[in-house]
């Protein structure tokens, strides 16, 4: 029997995050800032307020960056303690709660998402988890991953976050084909990775949240490379539902895809309007520069 709890949370971040460069070509994806705190800050946040007490990061080379953010800084605590900056020192002490651990485990070559969840699996052992794309933000009132949770306690099956996408976006992402059960709720019958527009069986496309069952590391080292010659979680998770049922949940939310420019603006002007610190000033400054001229 799975356990219901959930404590893991795997956050693959060894991607290339080409569609970011030049900005990526030193610094990781993940730690492009919306307004003033790191996107996978915001990944951390979202999984802890969730449950998780086990942040496992699969990483490479170049995103030690990661690393370094989530631990003790001595010389800047140091610092902030001696020029009495109290509120900034506990913001950058507090970051992961004393009850929360982190690991971290290097993906020697990115050979896709599948393979980067592949590589969690000691870390991560017999229970189910979630997985979290730092890049995709999700902004609603109950964090994502929270709404998933209940969600998987009801049925103890792995859960796909979706959301419906504009058909000339369908490329770009695994799509969902689903039946509703007896429970009422939806089952995938079919997933599907980046098909063309004509071959997608729906436009419900699945977006950076899984909560899966230990079950898919058996699929993950089974299936072969597919799509863009990489590991695909996807593929995985076709085969998995020949064996236990994968449901899925169109959350509640606005989902901004930071790994795009364009995804990524508009997440900075949201999350700029709601911040507390500049939140009127920046919606005055926009209504200013959006105002029609007159002549
Ligand atoms: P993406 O394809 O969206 O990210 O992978 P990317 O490869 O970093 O970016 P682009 O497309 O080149 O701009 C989805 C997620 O999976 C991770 C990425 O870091 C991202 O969070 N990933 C992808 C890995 O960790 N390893 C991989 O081999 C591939």
């Amino acid at each position: 029997m799975i356990p219901k709890k959930i404590r893991t949370a795997v956050f693959p971040v060894a991607g290339r995050g080409t569609r970011f460069l030049p900005a990526t070509k030193v610094s990781p994806k993940e730690m492009l800032p919306v307004v003033d705190k790191p996107l996978i800050q915001y990944a951390v946040e979202e999984s802890i307020a969730a449950g998780a007490e086990k942040l496992v990061f699969i990483t490479s080379s170049s995103k030690e960056s990661i690393e370094n953010h989530f631990d003790r800084n001595p010389e800047l605590e140091h610092v902030l303690s001696v020029s009495g900056q109290k509120s900034l020192l506990s913001i950058i002490r507090n970051i992961i709660p004393p009850h929360v651990t982190c690991i971290y485990i290097r993906q020697e070559e990115p050979l896709g998402l599948g393979h980067a969840v592949l590589c969690a699996q000691s870390a991560v052992g017999n229970e189910p988890f979630f997985v979290h794309l730092a890049d995709d933000l999700i902004n609603s009132e109950i964090p994502c991953l929270e709404q998933m949770r209940k969600h998987f306690e009801l049925h103890n099956s792995s859960l796909l976050g979706v959301e419906h996408v504009h058909d000339e976006d369908i490329h770009k992402y695994g799509i969902v084909a689903t039946e509703v059960g007896s429970s009422g709720i939806s089952r995938v019958t079919k997933i599907v990775e980046k098909p063309a527009r004509k071959d997608a069986p729906s436009n419900l496309a699945v977006v950076g949240r899984y909560i899966l069952t230990p079950e898919i590391f058996k699929k993950l080292s089974s299936i072969k490379v597919s799509a863009g010659n990489e590991l695909q979680l996807t593929d995985a998770i076709s085969s998995l539902i020949n064996d236990e049922p994968v449901y899925i949940l169109p959350f509640d939310g606005t989902r901004y895809d930071c790994g795009s420019k364009l995804g990524y603006l508009k997440a900075t002007v949201q999350y700029g309007l709601e911040h507390a610190e500049i939140g009127v000033k920046f919606s005055e400054y926009l209504k200013n520069i959006t105002k029609p001229q007159t002549k």
